[in-house]
């Protein structure tokens, strides 16, 4: 059984948080300690839960039961708005920009709510770094999907804050932009103390960036550790084999 234990100073810790969506129980009973500066990655099969367990952080959903303690101060149940002020920023699956606006006022809107001016700056520089700033008059519908999740994550960043959540970022980006990606994150990391929690099934992706990860199965995790190791663990490998079918 995985306890939570964390070495560091807790930035996210998540308490025997708990969800069900009529007699589905997205979220049985989840542990989970994220130390701050950290990049971590979530992982699991579909509908393991892990996307709940974001808009649960985030705020989109209410738990049902359990605690999230974000910075040292009680967040559970708080609207978005309250979650994200505290410093909290996220990406959603399906990118969340504003379709109708151009690449440029996606950027500024999400500026309007950091705290800090240089995030606009900053946003402008990744945007170059991922080929976007020829398009910053386009409308952001006019982007290919992976040129939305970059765009995307760029507002995550502008927002700013001290933990950005991600979910699924490099789905249907190009190769050579989840390599730029992954070294943006990075840098992000070391620079500005980003902690960053990245859900994603591009193993490789996430292999090279994150030092530790979580696997969720059915509604809680089920391992964490260093991702080769725990790849390896039963549990893991059950839960991506078994969706259910003991006789298999
Ligand atoms: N808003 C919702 N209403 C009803 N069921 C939901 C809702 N969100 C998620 N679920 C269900 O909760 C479970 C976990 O889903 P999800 O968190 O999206 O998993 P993952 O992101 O790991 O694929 C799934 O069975 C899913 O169908
Ligand atoms: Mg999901």
């Amino acid at each position: 059984m995985y306890s939570a234990i964390a070495m560091g100073r807790a930035l996210l810790d998540i308490q025997g948080v708990r969800k069900s969506f009529g007699g589905v129980l997205a979220l049985r009973n989840v542990n989970l300690v994220i130390e701050d500066g950290g990049i971590v990655g979530l992982i699991g099969p579909n509908g393991a839960g892990k996307t709940t367990l974001i808009n649960v952080v985030s705020g989109f959903i209410k738990p049902d039961g359990g605690r999230i303690i974000f910075d040292g101060r009680d967040i559970t149940g708080q609207p978005p708005h309250k979650v994200a002020r505290a410093g909290a920023s996220r990406t959603f699956q399906i990118p969340k920009i504003l379709r109708n606006l151009t690449v440029e006022e996606n950027i500024k809107s999400a500026h309007l709510m950091a705290e800090e001016v240089e995030n606009l700056e900053r946003g402008r520089r990744l945007l170059k770094i991922f080929g976007l700033e020829r398009l910053l008059e386009h409308p952001a519908k006019s982007l290919s999907g992976g040129q939305q999740k970059l765009l995307e994550f760029v507002r995550a960043v502008v927002h700013g804050g001290r933990l950005i959540m991600l979910d699924e970022p490099v789905g249907g980006v190009h190769p050579d932009m989840i390599g730029l990606m992954g070294e943006v994150i990075r840098d992000l990391n070391r620079e500005y103390n980003i902690t960053f929690l990245i859900v994603e099934h591009n193993i490789p992706f996430v292999s090279e960036i994150c030092g530790k990860i979580f696997v969720m199965g059915e509604g809680s995790v089920i391992a964490a550790g260093a991702v080769e190791e725990v790849l390896e663990t039963e549990a893991v490998i059950e839960a991506y084999l078994g969706g259910g079918d003991a006789s298999g």
